[in-house]
């Protein structure tokens, strides 16, 4: 009846009134809005803009919004803002919708490869940077846009760093689009003086001061030395949040283990410890976790990848530890090897990792190195990406906007030459481009090949080994082996499961990743559904065939104690997890060269009759 529904009404209304208060209030509370008229001013004064700003002043979520109130998105116009990591993409939006009160989806949406969370509706898109190249397929002035904001440009991905070039060479002949290039505090002048001179418009920071202390001497074991800190923190000193930098998610999960195991132990000693990884591959409803509010008494704990760094910013930690690391991919154009590596981080990402301490109060950070190694043993900036990576995709994608001439694009930092001449030849070589340097549009895919590329692009997460089953586990992979190798082994596993159903159920059982799985059918789909658009149709050499015609030119040989490849006659060795380890065939075709331990060939394939 209406009159025991009206109590439950008035109560919503007053929750909603005061939920937005809230958000009204948070929202002039940051240090970006003092300055939001300046700020529209100056973007209506210039058409490209650099913005300079501390972690967490309101940069990524305040400024589309303040953009939408001054009438930019009138006509149905969009504004887009990029972001390199798929979890800013995400958390960014869903907090801005929230501040809005609309729904995820409508007006405020995010686009992240596989999953398209927009809508007719939707002029506020958050987005990762490669998905905004992609939009310059189908629109290539991006004609949809009133303004893009390219966002943690500092973090210099490859994909941004694209973009910088596009979106330069686009705003000549659309005056009417506004670019604003954001970033933390670091760098700035560069990219003013790559966009012609672009005014920098500073937002000044609010930071605590933060003490920093250093090691003596240098830690043998970081990740140990991490959980010593942390729990020295929560036993020594006053309330207040901690965050721990690793490199990786394999790191956070034995960390958090680790912190989990020793609690535990300690009992009612201590207080509660709540202890929260991130990293990108986290399920997003463990991620949102992290921002939930600590309860009066416990302390948190986040241990996080450089996500944390600058892209997402977690009220209420007053305590760091940062030891030092991240991890780096790194290519080689002469071996074509393309490691990821376990390397120092840079002093301005110690530098904002030290700020995160900062931001409500003053904090501590603590460095597990001593200061003559930040002194002497990092180095003062990262290598932008777009230097230490192979450059076949781009080469790919910029072809495919009819960029030819990939010499002279006007590169913020251009890669190396003998890198881009290097993905040329190889793109070449594979019949991707004919001799004009021109693509072609000889596909010789199979069924089989689209599967085995889906799974490769997932390759390194489809086999589940959790530490109290190991036995189990290599069991079940051993019984997926197929003659020919691995290539056939994933080829074998993706096809079981289609004839599962798709079963979650039979990935339990195989100890096969069903998230892996459902990835490797998304990016599946995605091939088969490009492949239609540009009407090729599904050819079906065998799989083998096609194998060895797109990777012949990473043929290795038998040799004493290895393998040497044919093209640079490099040492390489056959991982311990492939199905070939034991069998040691005299020729082999490899995925790709990863520097871990060793030289591994990773995803291997051979069959007896492989002659050249
Ligand atoms: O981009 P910038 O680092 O300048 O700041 P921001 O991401 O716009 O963050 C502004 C404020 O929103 C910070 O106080 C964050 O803690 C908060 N925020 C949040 O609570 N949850 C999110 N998912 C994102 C931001
Ligand atoms: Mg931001």
């Amino acid at each position: 009846t209406p009159v025991r529904k009206s109590p439950g009404l008035i109560q919503n209304i007053f929750n909603y009134k005061a939920l937005n208060l809230a958000h009204s209030i948070r929202k002039r509370s940051l240090p970006i809005f003092p300055y939001r008229e300046d700020l529209l001013a100056a973007i209506r004064d210039h058409q490209i803009l650099v913005i300079e700003g501390e972690t967490g002043s309101g940069k990524t979520t305040q400024i589309p919004q303040y953009l939408l109130e001054d009438g930019y998105t009138n006509g149905g116009m969009k504004i887009g803002c990029t972001q390199p990591r798929r979890v800013a993409a995400m958390s960014v939006a869903a907090r801005v919708a929230q501040e809005m009160s609309v729904k995820l989806g409508n007006e405020v949406g995010y686009s992240i490869r596989f999953e398209d969370c927009t809508s007719e509706r939707t002029i506020l898109k958050y987005m990762t940077d490669g998905m905004l190249l992609r939009e310059f397929l189908t629109e290539p002035d991006l004609a949809s846009y009133s303004v893009i904001i390219i966002d943690e440009a500092h973090e210099r991905t490859l994909h941004t760093d694209i973009l910088f070039g596009l979106i330069k060479d686009i705003a000549r002949f659309r005056p009417d689009l506004k670019v604003l290039v954001a970033s933390a505090t670091l760098d700035t002048e560069r990219f003013s003086c790559f966009f012609d001179e672009a005014p920098v418009f500073r937002i000044p920071g609010r930071r605590f001061p933060v003490d920093i202390y250093y090691t003596k001497a240098p830690e043998a074991d970081y990740l140990e030395a991490c959980v010593v800190s942390v729990l020295q923190i929560h036993v020594t000193q006053p309330a207040g949040d901690v965050l721990v930098f690793l490199t990786g998610q394999e790191e956070i999960e034995a960390c958090c283990e680790l912190l989990q195991e020793r609690c535990r132990r300690l009992g009612s000693k201590i207080s509660e410890l709540i202890v929260l990884p991130i990293y990108a591959n986290l399920p997003s409803d463990m991620q949102a976790k992290i921002f939930n509010p600590t309860p009066p008494g416990a302390r948190k704990v986040v241990v996080a990848t450089n996500i944390a760094e600058t892209s997402l910013t977690i009220d209420g930690i007053i305590y760091v530890i940062d030891p030092g690391f991240c991890k780096q991919k790194s290519y080689n154009a002469r071996t074509g090897m393309e490691s990821l590596i376990v390397t120092p981080c840079s002093r301005a990402s110690a530098n904002q990792r030290a700020g995160r301490a900062g931001r409500v109060a003053a904090g501590k950070c603590f460095r597990l190195y001593t200061a003559w190694a930040f002194k002497h043993e990092m180095e003062e900036t990262s290598i932008p990406e777009i230097q230490r990576t192979n450059l076949g995709n781009v080469v790919l994608l910029l072809k495919s906007l009819g960029i030819n001439d990939l010499i002279h694009f006007d590169f913020m930092d251009p890669p190396p030459h003998e890198t881009l001449v290097l993905a040329l030849e190889q793109l070449y070589a594979l019949g991707a481009l004919n001799h004009l340097g021109e693509l072609t549009k000889v596909y010789k895919c199979s069924e089989e090949i689209l599967t085995i590329a889906a799974m490769l692009s997932v390759n390194n997460s489809i086999f589940y080994r959790p530490k109290d089953k190991v036995v189990h586990a290599d069991n079940a992979r051993m019984n997926f082996v197929v003659p020919g190798g691995d290539h056939m082994v994933l080829l074998n596993v993706y096809t079981q499961w289609v004839e599962s159903g798709y079963s979650t159920q039979w990935c339990f059982e195989n100890f096969i990743q069903f998230r892996s799985m459902k990835r490797a059918r998304d990016v599946r789909d995605q091939l088969e559904g490009l492949m239609d658009r540009i009407e090729v149709e599904l050819s079906s050499c065998s799989g083998e065939s096609a194998v060895t015609a797109g990777y012949f030119y990473h043929t290795a040989r038998l040799s004493k104690g290895g393998y040497k490849t044919v093209k640079h006659q490099q040492t390489v060795f056959v991982h311990p997890n492939s199905s070939l380890f034991e069998e040691q065939p005299r020729w082999m075709i490899y995925h790709e060269l990863v520097f871990t331990t060793k030289e591994f060939m990773r995803q291997v394939w051979s069959r007896p009759s492989l002659s050249f």
